[in-house]
């Protein structure tokens, strides 16, 4: 480790100044060469990057997004929950630095990989990114660095799949000639309450030596670290975290389904239950799956699983009621229209929410484009409505749409609509104005919850 990072860690800050307020602008010293490279700089990389930062750990942000780069190296973020202005706070005072030259990782002591693990169009793990990301950094690492892989993948990914791509293009061997470890990110976008530090931190090196390496660079910067005695341990612990999800909230779909059919208000059930102290955990019901984790990452296991003869079915059958609820929705999407005397076809629908949570402007997954897809099949005419996403980017699964504005948020606007469908619950939308706009809701949400409306205004879903 270079004598300026031990300097750095005397700067480090306390973690309970951290706690409290997530992104001061507070570190005032130019920093010298980074100690750390973070490699993605997306969702996970670019706040974990901040993190380290604050804590007064110098940073290299790596990408191969020169877009994202030069908006960094200007001081802009491009991720609606983090301000700008810490970004150009942190890149002023030298804390943080981005860059595309791959070559700047022989001036670190570690190396954090946060890239992409998408499945491909079989539905099977796609971990080129970490492949990728591996043959560039290996030919520049320094002798004793540790490299950390962060993205969410199948057990065994560390310590084969990374481990052979960085052995072959450094001339070391992990464990000897540098160290290897992994450790899962638990980002959790649009929750206030989500700050970096304050997360335990699970870490499981290739060899002992290895989680001790890596645990000394988060002790920088993370509060609690969780060693468990391999990375495919701690690979397995993340895909336990995002199955538990997974399984639990295709329960709560598929007694949505059920209850309704008996005339039971599965929210009603739910906020019940959850006054239980012990043995229980509300999961809610939606309009199905979304996001980078939890329609992805189960199916990394199960891929895995058959190379050992083993089965998911839990997986397996909870992909399949998740991914059937798009065609419930659509399902009470007609029976709301057809209680009007209409057809979906030529209705004017308006998709309430494009992002796949409440309150973040990430719309990767979401399960608001199936059910935009499905509706206008069925000969709708489909708009959307999300302050989080005025229009959409171009992406590979949903080509066609890119380019499409957000409506504007006005009463004309709104009445125009046959039919308002719920799929985001975003904060900032106004609910009553909705109610008093439209007679015509099917909300799959609960977000009408709380709100006086007439009956049959709203159909749950
Ligand atoms: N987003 C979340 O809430 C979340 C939570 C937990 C875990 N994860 C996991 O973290 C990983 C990253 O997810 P994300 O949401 O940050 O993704 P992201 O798409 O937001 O960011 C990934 C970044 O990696 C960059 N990249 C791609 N290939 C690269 C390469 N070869 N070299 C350098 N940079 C490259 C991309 O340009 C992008 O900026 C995934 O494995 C995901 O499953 C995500």
């Amino acid at each position: 480790m270079s004598k300026s990072s031990i300097t750095k860690t005397a700067n480090q800050k306390p973690v309970s100044e951290i706690e409290v307020n997530p992104w001061p602008s507070s570190v005032k010293s130019k920093a010298g060469n980074p100690d750390i490279a973070i490699v993605g700089l997306g969702y996970v990389g670019l706040p974990l990057s901040l993190q380290f930062a604050l804590s007064g750990v110098a940073v290299l942000g790596l990408d191969i997004d020169q877009a994202k780069v030069d908006a960094l190296v200007e001081g802009r973020s491009y991720i609606k929950h983090i301000p700008s202005k810490t970004v150009a706070e942190f890149v002023s005072n030298g804390r943080f630095v981005a860059s595309t030259d791959f070559k700047r990782v022989r001036e670190v002591d570690a190396v954090i990989i946060c890239v992409p693990t998408p499945l491909n169009k079989n539905r099977e793990p796609d971990i080129s990114f970490i492949l990728e990301t591996g043959k560039s950094i290996a030919p520049h690492l320094r002798k004793g660095a540790v490299v950390v892989l962060e993205s969410t993948t199948y057990p065994g990914t560390t310590d084969e799949d990374l481990r052979e791509v960085l052995e072959a293009g450094s001339g070391m061997k992990a464990g000897e000639g540098f160290h290897l470890a992994f450790s899962p990110e638990r980002e959790d976008p649009g929750n206030p309450d989500s700050k970096v530090a304050i997360i335990p931190k699970i870490i499981g090196g290739y060899t002992p030596a290895c989680l001790k390496k890596a645990q000394s660079f988060y002790a920088r910067a993370i509060k609690t670290l969780v060693p468990v005695s391999s990375c495919r341990v701690a690979e397995a612990a993340k895909l336990l975290e995002n199955t538990f999800r997974g399984v639990n909230i295709a329960l709560v779909n598929e007694l949505k389904v059920v209850y309704s059919a008996m005339g039971i208000d599965v929210w009603e059930v739910i906020n019940a239950a959850k006054t239980k102290p012990f043995g229980f955990m509300a999961f809610y019901p939606g309009p199905g799956l979304g996001g980078h984790c939890i329609p992805i990452d189960p199916f990394y296991l199960t891929w895995k699983a058959r190379e050992f003869g083993q089965h998911t079915r839990f997986i397996e059958l909870a992909g399949e009621i998740n991914t059937a609820m798009p065609e419930y929705v659509v399902h009470r999407v007609s029976e709301a229209l057809n209680d009007r005397g209409r057809a979906i076809k030529g209705s004017r629908i308006l998709v309430l929410g494009l992002a796949y949570k409440a309150d973040v402007d990430d719309e990767r997954e979401s399960p608001s484009y199936v059910l935009m897809e499905m509706l206008k099949k069925r000969g709708a005419q489909v708009n959307y409505y999300d302050p989080f996403v005025p229009v959409i980017r171009p992406t590979r699964e949903h080509a066609h749409w890119a380019g499409t504005k957000s409506i504007e948020w006005n009463m004309k606007l709104i009445k125009s609509f046959d039919l308002v469908l719920i799929s985001t619950k975003h904060s900032s939308v106004n609910y009553q104005e909705l109610a008093e706009w439209s007679n015509c809701i099917v909300d799959t949400r609960n977000a009408m919850a709380g709100i006086t409306v007439k009956s049959s205004q709203v159909w749950k879903a």
